[in-house]
C-alpha cells in the first residue's frame, strides 16, 4: 500500500503468541491483556507495575529495542468489551483498560512508539468479540483514527454473515440447499486455523459450507473498504489483512496485486504457534511458494509469516528463525515477555547485522536455493550495493553437520536478480564477484575472502542456522 508507510518491513511487540486471551486479571496481573486496572481481589489500590502493554512499551523504550526499530505496541484480540456503545463505536473492557485506548496511545507516543491494534472482518473477532461488520467499517476506522491508532491488523473471522449480505448470503445458500455449520454458540465454523486450513485444502466448496466464490466475493467488499476508510481518516495508519490466510494464500484465490495496493502486509498461512514444527511449517509453506510470495513483497507490502515467538526452547532454534525472518523480508513483531528475556535471547533479536540485513532499504524478499538430501537448506537474499545475505539451515536432530560447498556452486548470485540488485559499473562488479568479503553474523567474524569457486565448510548445529 503506497500511503507512505512501512518501506522497510515493521518492528516491534504483539501480543497474541505469548499472551493470548489471557484476561484473568484478578489471578495472573502481570499477564493478562490490560493496560491498566486494579490489581488483587480486594481492589486496594492501583499498582503501577505489571501491565502488560504498559510494561512493554517501559522495556521496548528502556532496553534499547527503539533505536534498533522495535517500536509498534501491537494489541491483539481480546480487547474490547463484549458491546459496543450507545454510539455504536466499539470500547475497551472498562476493568482492563480504564483510561480508554487513548490514555494508552499517549503512554505509548510520549516514549517514541506506536501503537497497534486488532480488529476483525466479520461478526465477531477470532476469539469471539464483536467484529466489524461491512456497515461498521467506517466507523471503526474513525474511531481507532481518533483514538491515536498507528496500526490495524484486521482478521477474517466469522465473516460470512456481515450486516448488508446477510440477506444475499441467506437466500444464495437457500438455492444450495444448505446452511452454515455453526459451533455450539450459533457461530458459523470455526474461525483460526481451522477455517483457513479447510480454505487451503479446498474444502471450503464441500455441500453447505461457505464456497471460496462467495467467500471472495464478501471479502472482496471488506478489507478494500477498510483500506478506503483509513485513508479517508488522513491519520497515516498501517494496515496488516489477514484476507489472504483465509482463502488458501495463493492464487488465483488470491490476489497480490490487488493485496500490495490496498495492504502494507498481510498474513497468507497459519498462526505461529510455540513450537519448532510451527517454524518448520511455515518456512516450509513460504519456499514452497516463494516465487509467488517473492514477486507480492516490495517496500510497502510484505508477506507475514507471523510473529517471531519466545526462544521458550532452544536458543539454537531462536537464532534460526530470526535469520530466516530476515532473509524472508518479513515483519519482526516479537511475542515474548521482554521483563523476563534472557540476555541470550535477547541478543538475538538485537543482532544489528540481522537487522540491517531485515530491513534492506531493496526491499526484496530471499528464497531457498538448495535443498539437499542432508537436510541441509540453504537460502539467499539480495542486498543494496551487489551485497547479500546467505542462511545455512540446519533441518538435523544428530550434531552439527559440516558442509562444504563454493557460491558457485550454490548457483551465486543468480542472474536473474541482477535488475534488481544496485549495479553500479559492469567491470566493478564483475570484479566484486570474483572475490567476496564474507562476515559470519553470530559469530562476528570477518571470514577470509572467498573466490567464486573456493570451496567452504560450515559447521551448523542441529536445528541450528550459519549465517
Ligand atoms: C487469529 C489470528 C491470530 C490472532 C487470533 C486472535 O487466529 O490469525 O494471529 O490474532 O486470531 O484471536
Amino acid at each position: 500500500l503506497d500511503n507512505g508507510l512501512m518501506r522497510t518491513p515493521p518492528m516491534g511487540w504483539l501480543a497474541w503468541e505469548r499472551f493470548r486471551c489471557d484476561i484473568d486479571c484478578k489471578n495472573d496481573p502481570s499477564n493478562c491483556i490490560r493496560y491498566g486496572g486494579r490489581v488483587g481481589t480486594g481492589g486496594t489500590g492501583l499498582s503501577l507495575c505489571e501491565r502488560l502493554f504498559r510494561d512493554m512499551a517501559d522495556r521496548l523504550a528502556e532496553d534499547g529495542w527503539r533505536e534498533l526499530g522495535y517500536v509498534y505496541v501491537n494489541i491483539d484480540d481480546c480487547w474490547s468489551s463484549m458491546e459496543r456503545d450507545k454510539e455504536g463505536r466499539l470500547q475497551p473492557d472498562p476493568d482492563r483498560f480504564p483510561g480508554g485506548i487513548p490514555r494508552l496511545a499517549q503512554y505509548i507516543h510520549n516514549r517514541g512508539l506506536k501503537l497497534g491494534i486488532y480488529g476483525d472482518l466479520g461478526t465477531h473477532t477470532c476469539g469471539g468479540y464483536p467484529g466489524t461488520t461491512l456497515d461498521k467499517v467506517a466507523v471503526d476506522a474513525q474511531t481507532f483514527a481518533d483514538w491515536g491508532v498507528d496500526m490495524l491488523k484486521l482478521d477474517g473471522c466469522y465473516s460470512n454473515v456481515t450486516e448488508q449480505a446477510k440477506g444475499e448470503e441467506e437466500e444464495e445458500m437457500e438455492k444450495e440447499g444448505g446452511r452454515e455449520r455453526t459451533d455450539e454458540e450459533g457461530n458459523d465454523c470455526c474461525g483460526t486455523d481451522g477455517e483457513k486450513e479447510r480454505v487451503r485444502e479446498g474444502r471450503d466448496e464441500e455441500g453447505p459450507r461457505m464456497t471460496k466464490e462467495r467467500r471472495r466475493k464478501r471479502d472482496e467488499r471488506g478489507y478494500p473498504l477498510m483500506s478506503k476508510a483509513l485513508n479517508a481518516t488522513q491519520r497515516p495508519i498501517a494496515y496488516s489483512c489477514s484476507w489472504p490466510a483465509y482463502q488458501g494464500g495463493l492464487p488465483p484465490d488470491v490476489n497480490y496485486t490487488q493485496l500490495g495496493e490496498i495492504c502494507n502486509l498481510w498474513r497468507n498461512y497459519d498462526d505461529i504457534q510455540d513450537s519448532w514444527d510451527s517454524v518448520l511449517s511455515i518456512v516450509d509453506w513460504f519456499s514452497d511458494n516463494q516465487d509467488v510470495l517473492q514477486a507480492a513483497a516490495g517496500p510497502g507490502r510484505w508477506n507475514d509469516p507471523d510473529m517471531v515467538r519466545q526462544s521458550l526452547s532452544l536458543l539454537e532454534q531462536s537464532r534460526s528463525q530470526m535469520a530466516l525472518w530476515a532473509i524472508m523480508a518479513a515483519p519482526l513483531f516479537m511475542s515474548n515477555d521482554l521483563r523476563t528475556l534472557s540476555s541470550e535471547a535477547r541478543a538475538i533479536l538485537q543482532n544489528k547485522v540481522l537487522i540491517g540485513i531485515n530491513q534492506d532499504p531493496l526491499g526484496v524478499q530471499g528464497v531457498r536455493l538448495l535443498k539437499e538430501k542432508s537436510r541441509i537448506e540453504v537460502f539467499w537474499r539480495p542486498l543494496v550495493d551487489s551485497a547479500s545475505a546467505l542462511v545455512f539451515f540446519s533441518r538435523r536432530t544428530d550434531m552439527p553437520y559440516r558442509y562444504r560447498t563454493s557460491l558457485l556452486n550454490l548457483g551465486y548470485p543468480s542472474g536473474s536478480y541482477k535488475s534488481s540488485v544496485v549495479v553500479k559499473d559492469q567491470r566493478e562488479t564483475e570484479r566484486e564477484l570474483e572475490e567476496r568479503a564474507v562476515y559470519d553474523v553470530f559469530t562476528e567474524k570477518t571470514l577470509p575472502v572467498l573466490k567464486h569457486d573456493t570451496y567452504f565448510t560450515v559447521s551448523i548445529n542441529p536445528t541450528g542456522v550459519v549465517t
